[in-house]
Order: C-alpha cells, then sequence, then structure tokens
C-alpha cells in the first residue's frame, strides 16, 4: 500500500519534501521496504558510501545499464543520475524506475541540448552519430549508436574507416579516442565538472612525493592529465586495474566515490584522490552527490520521484542502446 504524497512540487525541488523521523534506522527500513515491495537498489561507484553499502548491485554506467536491462524486481531504485535512470526506464519499460533526486543531472547531458544538437547533426549530414551514455533520452533517440567509456574506444574501431562520425558530448573523451585509434571525428564540446578540474601542477607534486605511486585516470579528464597517466579506463577498468596491479600506491583522478570500493577490494593499498584545480571538494559529482539516505528512504516509501517517458521516444532512444549493447557482447566489452 503506498501511502500518499504531495507530488505537486515534486519537480520543483527534486526529492519528496517530508520530514524523516530521526529515530528511524534507515537502513533497516529500506532493506525491510526492498523485500516487500521486490525492488532492487542499482548504484554508480560515484554514489555515498552508505549508498554504496546498501545497494544490490555497483557498478559503471556499462554495468548497470545491464543490470537495468535483466533485473526482475518490480521497482528499480536507481542511486545515480537522471541519464541513467532514463537508460534504465528505456531498456526495463514495464518496472517502476525511481531516482531519489530529480535533479541528481550531469553537466555533459546538460551541455548538449536536443535543439542545438539536431542542428549539429544537420552541418555533418553524412555522419555516424556516437553518442556517450551521459546524455539525455532526447539526444539518445538523434543518436545511431550510443557507448560508454568501457567501450567506447572498441565501438569506434568496429566501424568502417570510410564512415564518417560525429561523437557526442564529451570532448575529451573524444579526443582520447580519437588518439587511440588515430581516426579523425568531429566532436560536441561538452565536458563533465568534475573532471575537467584536475590540477596538472598539484598532480605532479603528489608524484614527486609519491613516486611508487601510479596515476590513474577516468578517460572525461582533460588531455594534460591523461598523457602523464600510467592508466585510462572507466571506473570499472580504475577497480580493476588497481586489484590486479602489483603496486601498492595510486593516484586517482575521478570522482572519489570510486575509493570505496578500491579500499574494500585492496585494503593493503593507498589510494590518494587527484587534486582539483582550486580548494573545493570539487571531485566529488554535486549530482551524484545529491542522493542521501533520507531520500532513497522516501523515494522507496512513496514510490516517488519516478522516470515516466513517452512511448515514442523510449523507442527511438532504445535503438542506439540496443545496438550499444548487441556491439559490446559481439566485441566482448
Ligand atoms: P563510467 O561509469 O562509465 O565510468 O562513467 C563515469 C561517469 O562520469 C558517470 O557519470
Ligand atoms: Fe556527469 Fe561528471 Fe557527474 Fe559523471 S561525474 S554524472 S559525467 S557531472
Amino acid at each position: 500500500m503506498i501511502n500518499t504524497v504531495d507530488k505537486s512540487n515534486l519537480t520543483e525541488i527534486g526529492y519528496v519534501d517530508q520530514e524523516v523521523d530521526p529515530t528511524i534506522d534507515l537502513v533497516t527500513e529500506i532493506k525491510r521496504m526492498k523485500q516487500e515491495k521486490n525492488a532492487v537498489i542499482l548504484a554508480h561507484f560515484y554514489q555515498e558510501n552508505e549508498i554504496q553499502d546498501l545497494a544490490d548491485f555497483i557498478g559503471d554506467s556499462l554495468g548497470l545499464a545491464r543490470q537495468a536491462e535483466k533485473t526482475k524486481a518490480d521497482i528499480i531504485l536507481f542511486c545515480g543520475v537522471h541519464f541513467m535512470c532514463e537508460t534504465a526506464k528505456i531498456l526495463n519499460p514495464s518496472k517502476k524506475v525511481l531516482l531519489p533526486d530529480l535533479k541528481a543531472g550531469c553537466s555533459l547531458a546538460s551541455g548538449c541540448p536536443p535543439d542545438q544538437f539536431a542542428a549539429f547533426k544537420k552541418e555533418h549530414p553524412d555522419h555516424l552519430v556516437i553518442t556517450y551514455i551521459n546524455c539525455s533520452a532526447e539526444i539518445k533517440a538523434l543518436s545511431d549508436i550510443i557507448c560508454t567509456s568501457s567501450n567506447a574506444r572498441k565501438i569506434v574501431e568496429s566501424i568502417p574507416l570510410s564512415q564518417k562520425i560525429i561523437f557526442a558530448p564529451d570532448r575529451n573523451l573524444g579526443k582520447y579516442i580519437m588518439k587511440t585509434t588515430g581516426r579523425e571525428m568531429v566532436l560536441w564540446n561538452g565536458s563533465c565538472i568534475v573532471h575537467e578540474l584536475f590540477s596538472l601542477e598539484k598532480i605532479t607534486r603528489l608524484k614527486n612525493k609519491y613516486p611508487g605511486a601510479k596515476l590513474i585516470s577516468h578517460p572525461e579528464c582533460e588531455t594534460p592529465i591523461l598523457e602523464i597517466s600510467d592508466f585510462i579506463g572507466s571506473t570499472n577498468a580504475l577497480l580493476n586495474f588497481v586489484s590486479n596491479s602489483p603496486d601498492k600506491e595510486f593516484i586517482v583522478a575521478t570522482e572519489t566515490g570510486i575509493l570505496h570500493q578500491m579500499q574494500i577490494a585492496c585494503p593493503d593499498k593507498l589510494f590518494i584522490a587527484a587534486p582539483p584545480d582550486n580548494s573545493c571538494a570539487c571531485n566529488d559529482c554535486p549530482f551524484m552527490k545529491l542522493n542521501t539516505l533520507e531520500k532513497l528512504y522516501l523515494a522507496l516509501k512513496y514510490e516517488q520521484p519516478e522516470i515516466l517517458m513517452d512511448e515514442s521516444l523510449r523507442l527511438q532512444a532504445l535503438k542506439p542502446i540496443r545496438r550499444m549493447l548487441d556491439l559490446s557482447d559481439k566485441l566482448g566489452v
């Protein structure tokens, strides 16, 4: 039985705006409701530690999309950002997909408005559009193939050399793929507000202080950071790298949430968060960190905010995601 909730200001505020009894043990209550409602909790590596600890599955964008596709649960409580929840809804429309805070967006998604992207596409009519999953459903609907940081390189390499490509919306990932594949692509000029802020100077100083430490970076980072990195990969690839490496110290140039799983996987190793170019905690994604245990509890209790989508948009957006998942299986990524 769903308790009633005032939905009138949900879109404006972003989350269920109710007092939470401070005596409630949120973790126990969330687990109880999860069982009762046949819900699954999916969390991205950038979520707060306590949310990661509660999740049924923790992963990167590709892993989460795959889990969302195959779940048998009736409700997907998605602890990530809006574009990830949309992807879950596109792949599994009969499920109720909940996002604890609707304002959990992404600078890459908001930096690529559909009308401007449609005009950009028109300027390059003979190009295939490969789009990073960090974009809205409307942008996915305008794309030919979606990719994530786990499979972008192999997907680009699978396209015949004669085919011209638009790569959007992350210019840094695009530049990195161009460099590693030797392929020219037309890039949309978007970036991640977290990954573009790492300081080359401060990282160089850290490397001097920890000469044995390996610098590992996400491909959303700016080129000068990638150029001095020992390893570049998606969040999942970074986690696998530290787990399998004989090295003991790592400077990690991505969102800080991933350090939690690294520390669990390798309790004897040292992980240092790469510093941003100012004094704030800018390597915390402000969107990812909008999700809190209180909001998770309220979202599951009231089954709100729910991701809803027009069916024709969903079907259009599904095509390039399906193409990615099929290609990814074929290419073994
Ligand atoms: P991955 O999860 O694909 O590594 O992407 C990182 C990211 O920025 C997600 O928003
Ligand atoms: Fe978007 Fe960057 Fe946050 Fe990922 S870390 S959700 S790319 S703003």
